[in-house]
């Protein structure tokens, strides 16, 4: 168990890369096996013992109030601060300083996934003494991320932005721990980000800035190809989440209705209230509440917004299909389509992909 910790879960951002299911909802509030994807986090925290944690909210604030309340339900003590402005990730934490209790603080993304030991993480920030402790997470093509170098003794030596030839597989996994003092470091007034200007100037001032490098899951849900695949692994367990209580190959919630003969596969989740039709195959995916697959539709690696129809026959992968659009008979969309909220395509008209 871990004491005087607090925890911070930045969940402010806009989302644009999961547009347009993030028009409606912001990014942590999208349903992933069944529950929003915030819902994951804070279990983990929960079973962590970490169960003071301030959200930190901008866009669609009142979203996450209405949903989770005081976090009773949940089993943890939930407070809300709010950006009238977007203050940026570094903003962000630096404006929840006042509702900080303790002297540790745990920073989450509020939409990636980490599989590490939190109450281990925190125990080696202090064993450290530690001024920010980052955890790392090392992949195979570092090119389109920030890295974060670290000497022999686990101490971060630089930050790097992207880079065509990386000199280290680390990159950030969006998980911190701070010493109290160091947030209050932080500007106010204005957008800050902590990936680009609090760690090199915290690194800059003779701070140690510690790098917990880590082998278990890590996944950034912010893209529909990342999503998809996130919420196929907490279906099936591969990715750590105690709000996830019996993992399987599918996941068909409450008053959905799938026919015997339709095949669902690799994670998928059918929302509450969808209907799959008989000989239709969903693979990898996410149909969110309400939504309508027709008989004989296909749909791999794709999202499926709350109440949208998909048309018998038709054919979707690797696409976003916004709330209740109205896909006819016979399309083919493929490779990164995203059809908007309410837009209907008539039968057989559509054979490829771009935004509709
Ligand atoms: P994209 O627009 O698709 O890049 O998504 P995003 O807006 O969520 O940005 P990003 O994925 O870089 O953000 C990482 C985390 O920080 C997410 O959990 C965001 O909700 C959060 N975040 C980003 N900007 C802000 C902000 O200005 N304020 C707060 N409180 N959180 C933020």
């Amino acid at each position: 168990m871990v004491t005087g910790t607090d925890a911070v879960i930045l969940v402010g951002g806009l989302g644009t890369r999961l547009r347009p299911l993030t028009l409606s909802a912001p990014k942590p509030m999208l349903p992933t096996a069944g529950v929003p994807f915030l819902t994951h986090v804070i279990s983990r925290l929960r079973a962590a013992g970490i169960t003071h944690i301030v959200l930190g909210t901008s866009f669609q604030a009142e979203v996450f109030e209405e949903h989770f309340g005081d976090g009773s339900e949940l089993g943890v003590e939930l407070e809300y601060v709010v950006e009238t402005e977007p203050l940026g990730t570094g903003g962000g934490i630096r404006n929840v300083a006042d509702a900080l209790r303790g002297d540790t603080v745990l920073v989450f993304n509020g939409d990636n996934l980490v599989g590490v030991d939190l109450v281990e993480l925190v125990a080696e920030h202090k064993r450290r003494n530690a001024d920010v402790t980052l955890c790392l997470t090392r992949v195979d093509d570092p090119r389109a991320f920030g890295c974060v170098p670290t000497d022999d003794e686990g101490r971060v030596t630089a930050f790097l932005e992207k880079d065509p030839n990386p000199v280290t597989d680390q990159i950030n996994a969006g998980l911190y721990v701070f010493r109290r003092e160091i947030i209050d470091t932080i500007p106010t007034g204005r957008p800050v980000s902590v990936e680009r200007e609090t760690f090199p100037d915290v690194l800059a001032s003779g701070a140690y800035v510690y790098g917990h490098v880590r082998e278990g899951y890590w996944r950034d849900f912010g893209t529909p190809a990342d999503f998809v695949a996130g919420s196929a692994d907490l279906v099936r367990g591969i990715a750590p989440s105690p709000a996830v209580a019996a993992p399987g190959e599918s996941l068909v919630l409450d008053g959905a209705e799938v026919d015997p003969s339709a095949r669902l596969s690799g994670g998928t989740t059918i929302g509450r209230g969808a209907i799959v039709g008989a000989d239709a195959v969903v693979d990898g995916s996410v149909v969110f509440d309400g939504a309508r697959i027709a008989a004989g539709a296909v749909v791999r690696r794709s999202i499926v917004g709350a109440g949208a129809s998909i048309g018998e026959g038709t054919v979707v992968e690797d696409s976003v299909i916004g709330d209740r659009a109205d896909l006819g008979a016979r399309l083919e969309l493929r490779s990164g389509a995203r059809v908007w909220p309410d837009v209907t395509l008539a039968d057989g008209a559509i054979r490829f992909s771009s935004d509709l």
